[in-house]
């Protein structure tokens, strides 16, 4: 079923919001080219919300003290222990078979937000 949880305009300033749907916490993140995501709002580690967490692009690298910074691929960190997420996939990036959160499609509907729940 289909929810309105926001404007399109309240996700511009911290490009997260924290909703509550039919009992589940769920964040809604607009990725900094403007899509839409919506991502269970509950870290499967020891259970924060990961809406108080950071926004940030996604860091690799093979080697200590490498850094490649992935300008496509945005996360959502974390606030306890810093677990990182795609929000797109909502997969973890230390192993994403395993450890992710479940995500919600998302429609936009005349600069209202939407999520199918
Ligand atoms: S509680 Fe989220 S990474 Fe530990």
């Amino acid at each position: 079923m289909k929810h309105l949880v926001c404007k399109y305009d309240d996700l511009k300033s911290e490009g997260k919001k924290a909703v509550s749907i039919d009992r589940k916490a769920i964040v809604v993140v607009r990725s900094t080219s403007g899509e839409v995501y919506a991502l269970r709002d509950v870290c499967p580690h020891k259970g924060p919300c990961l809406s108080a967490g950071m926004l940030d692009v996604s860091c690799t690298g093979d080697t200590v003290g490498e850094y490649i910074f992935e300008k496509d691929k945005e996360v959502l960190r974390c606030p306890w222990h810093s677990w990182e997420f795609d929000i797109k996939t909502g997969r973890s990036l230390f192993d994403p078979d395993k450890v992710k959160v479940k995500t919600y499609e998302v429609t936009i509907e005349n600069d209202m937000v939407f999520v199918e729940v």
